[in-house]
Parts: structure tokens; C-alpha cells; sequence
């Protein structure tokens, strides 16, 4: 099939990866003429982040490419879903929500509380690769206001200085592993 976009000069993300994704793409039998293809298309990148943790440019063009589409109608999925991330995440993705609820509850000084003992700020992952923060607007829980999520864990009228017992409760969960809170 003939490259629509050109190709980045190298790679860095690792080719079991790549091998991963293929073969899961393989199995879709996309065909160019398919009406369900933009479906499928999320579909595919929900699958790349799930193993890449995140969908840089290589990876969208490797995806692009498989589709035969253009790089900007890939990007431009993954800019319209929320889910969808261009940047690297931790293993655990602390969400922060700022909506207004959670807002005038006191959230900004939940988020500066977590950014402090983890020493990152938010939209950055500890250099372990732990965790990562991420500020976000209503999660549709504003009766618990202030909210925080942790992956999928959503924990509720959250004051700021629990922001270390609830992260060392993560830290505990990684069995066999020491990890020290920079607090
Ligand atoms: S504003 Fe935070 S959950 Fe709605």
C-alpha cells in the first residue's frame, strides 16, 4: 500500500509494540471502503495507548498509514476524545477535577497539595513513572466536590492534606516495592 505521510527518520517507541499493534490491526481486516472505519480507527488508537501508554507522533503516523488516511484526520481524533494522550503518563494518573464545584470546594489547593508531595507539576510524571497529575473539569460527581480520580478510582470530598495517606496507599499496592513520597 502506498504511504500517504512520510515517515519520521527513526523510531524510538519499541517494535514488539509495533508487532503488537499490528497484529491487532491485522485481525480488523479494515478495508478502504469500509463505513465504520473512523470506529475502528478509535478503536485502533485505544488499543495503541493501552500499549504505548500514550500516542506520540511516530505512533500516529504508523496509524495513518495502516489506515491510509491522513496524519491530520489521526490527530485530529485523538485531540477531539479526552481519553486520547500525546504525552506520557504514569502508571497511575492522578486527575484533579477543576469544574466549578470542585472549584470553589477548594480543588486548586487539593492539586497544589499532590503536585507538592510528588514534586512534579501537573501534566508531568515523576521521574520514576509512577505517577502523573492532570487537572480536569467535572467528572459528574460534583456532590463529592472536591474530587480527585486515580485511574479509574474516583475518591470523593477530598481535603488537601490527604493527599499523602491516598498516595501512600498506591505505594503500598505495589507489592514488593519501596517507592519513597518526596514529602
Ligand atoms: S465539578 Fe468536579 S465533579 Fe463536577
Amino acid at each position: 500500500m502506498a504511504r500517504v505521510n512520510p515517515q519520521p527518520e527513526e523510531r524510538v517507541l519499541p517494535p514488539e509494540l509495533y508487532a503488537q499493534l499490528d497484529a491487532f490491526i491485522e485481525e480488523l481486516h479494515i478495508s478502504p471502503d469500509d463505513a465504520r472505519r473512523k470506529d475502528t480507527l478509535i478503536q485502533v488508537l485505544h488499543k495503541a495507548q493501552g500499549l504505548f501508554g500514550f500516542l506520540p507522533e511516530e505512533l500516529q503516523l504508523h496509524i495513518a498509514d495502516r489506515f491510509a488516511v491522513s496524519h491530520a484526520e489521526v490527530s485530529g481524533v485523538i485531540s477531539f476524545y479526552n481519553y486520547f494522550t500525546t504525552t506520557p503518563k504514569g502508571k497511575y494518573r492522578i486527575n484533579v477535577c477543576l469544574g466549578t464545584a470542585c472549584y470553589v470546594n477548594g480543588a486548586e489547593k487539593v492539586l497544589q497539595e499532590f503536585e507538592r508531595v510528588l514534586g512534579i507539576k501537573a501534566g508531568q510524571v515523576t521521574a520514576d513513572g509512577k505517577f502523573s497529575i492532570e487537572s480536569l473539569r467535572c467528572v459528574g460527581a460534583c456532590g463529592l466536590a472536591p474530587v480527585i480520580t486515580i485511574n479509574d478510582k474516583v475518591y470523593g470530598k477530598v481535603q488537601p492534606g490527604k493527599a499523602h495517606d491516598i498516595l501512600e496507599h498506591y505505594l503500598v499496592e505495589i507489592v514488593g516495592e519501596e517507592v519513597p513520597l518526596y514529602a
